[in-house]
């Protein structure tokens, strides 16, 4: 670990974002968030990282992360706070909570003094208070001597089996020149669909499937095969049991349809725009969120289980996710795409080397 470059995870969730970054060989000296369970499954998947269970709010928060890094150099300060943290309407209040989650990244990198910032956050971010939020990200950025460049990612662009747009700010030390994000390596000629990213997976149709199975199925695509290295086990592959109605009014809706296909008078208990999704074979899949009710498998009349969601976000077969159903879902949702952090740390280590 020694000669490694290091970063630290704040708001870290699972860790997905920083787990694209210890692909690309940093140690991950630390993932900080507020969610107990999340902390324990990053734990279990990052090789030799601390976790502290924080609220990021505070100011002694930071002070604990100081104190806890004082013995590393710390390269890169990574984050995906939640966006609710800016509020640029009124005078900036100490301890008002949602103002202070996004500028703790702020204090803390102050204090650390990395070689660089990578923020995440939705693509709403950028027009957030009439474009503010953006340009108050890039003022704390430049007055602390950093250059920051944004850029909004489309995760299929980049090997991700999902539609899903976040941006990213990449803040370098002046000295170490400026980001540039890496180009698009796949095109809609090519994206990679649910039926590659999951079509290997057992059908759970007259099984319920377990937390631990065996693979019973070939692999039969490329993306299957990368998903697969470093695990013998599908892990967190679990179905759900639905009523006979739901399962009724799903089969009647076609790949890449939703409640907009269905006959009149079907499915009328839900309606609202994701209502009865069923992803397409042959297409990236809709944005996983962190609920497991309205999307559904391209083949099977259910929900998808943990695993197909987190192979959708680009999570190989030996990420484990711990916790109840319901927490396992929502830490998947939640995560940066483990594939679009990698990018990003392969591109970030041209600059940091
Ligand atoms: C969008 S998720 C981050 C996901 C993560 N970047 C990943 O790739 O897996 C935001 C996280 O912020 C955490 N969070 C929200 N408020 C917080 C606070 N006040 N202090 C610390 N963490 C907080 C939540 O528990 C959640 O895990």
């Amino acid at each position: 670990m020694k000669n490694k470059l290091t970063a630290i995870d704040l708001f870290s969730g699972c860790g997905g974002f920083s787990f694209g970054f210890q692909e690309a060989g940093f140690h991950i000296l630390l993932g900080v968030d507020n969610t107990e369970i999340a902390l324990k499954t990053f734990a279990k998947n990052h090789n030799d990282s601390k976790t502290l269970n924080l609220d990021l709010h505070l100011d002694s928060s930071i002070d604990k992360i100081v104190a806890e890094t004082a013995t590393n150099k710390v390269d890169v300060v990574i984050a995906g706070p939640p966006c609710q943290g800016f509020s640029l309407t009124g005078t900036r209040k100490e301890n008002d909570e949602r103002n202070s989650l996004f500028y703790s990244v702020f204090s803390l990198a102050s204090k650390l003094n990395p070689k660089a910032i990578v923020i995440e956050n939705v693509p709403g971010l950028m027009t957030l208070y009439g474009g503010k939020a953006k340009k108050e990200i890039i003022r704390l950025c430049e007055e602390m001597g950093y250059s920051c460049n944004s850029k909004i990612l489309f995760a299929p662009d980049y090997g991700v089996p999902q539609i899903r747009k976040r941006v990213f700010f990449v803040a370098l030390k002046k000295d170490l020149g400026e980001f540039i994000f890496p180009e698009p390596v796949f095109n809609e000629d090519n994206y990679i669909s649910c039926e590659d990213a999951i079509g290997d997976l057992p059908d759970l149709v007259n099984d319920l499937g377990d937390n631990e199975m065996d693979y019973m199925n070939k692999a039969f695509s490329s993306y299957q095969q990368s998903m697969r290295k470093g695990s013998d086990k599908i892990w967190n592959h679990v179905g759900t049991v639905h009523t006979e109605l739901v399962k009724s009014v799903i089969a009647q809706v076609p790949e890449g349809g939703n409640h907009k296909d269905l006959p009149l008078g079907v499915g009328d208990s839900r309606k609202f725009n994701e209502a009865w999704t069923r992803y397409h074979s042959k297409k990236p899949s809709k944005t996983i969120d962190t609920g497991h009710r309205n999307h559904f498998h391209y083949k099977w009349n259910r929900v998808p289980s943990v695993r197909e969601n987190a192979r959708l976000q680009s999570f190989p077969d030996k990420f484990i996710f711990l916790g109840n159903k319901t927490q396992q879902y929502r830490q998947v949702g939640n995560a940066v795409p483990p594939i679009l952090g990698n990018v990003l740390a392969n591109q970030l280590l041209k600059y940091i080397k």
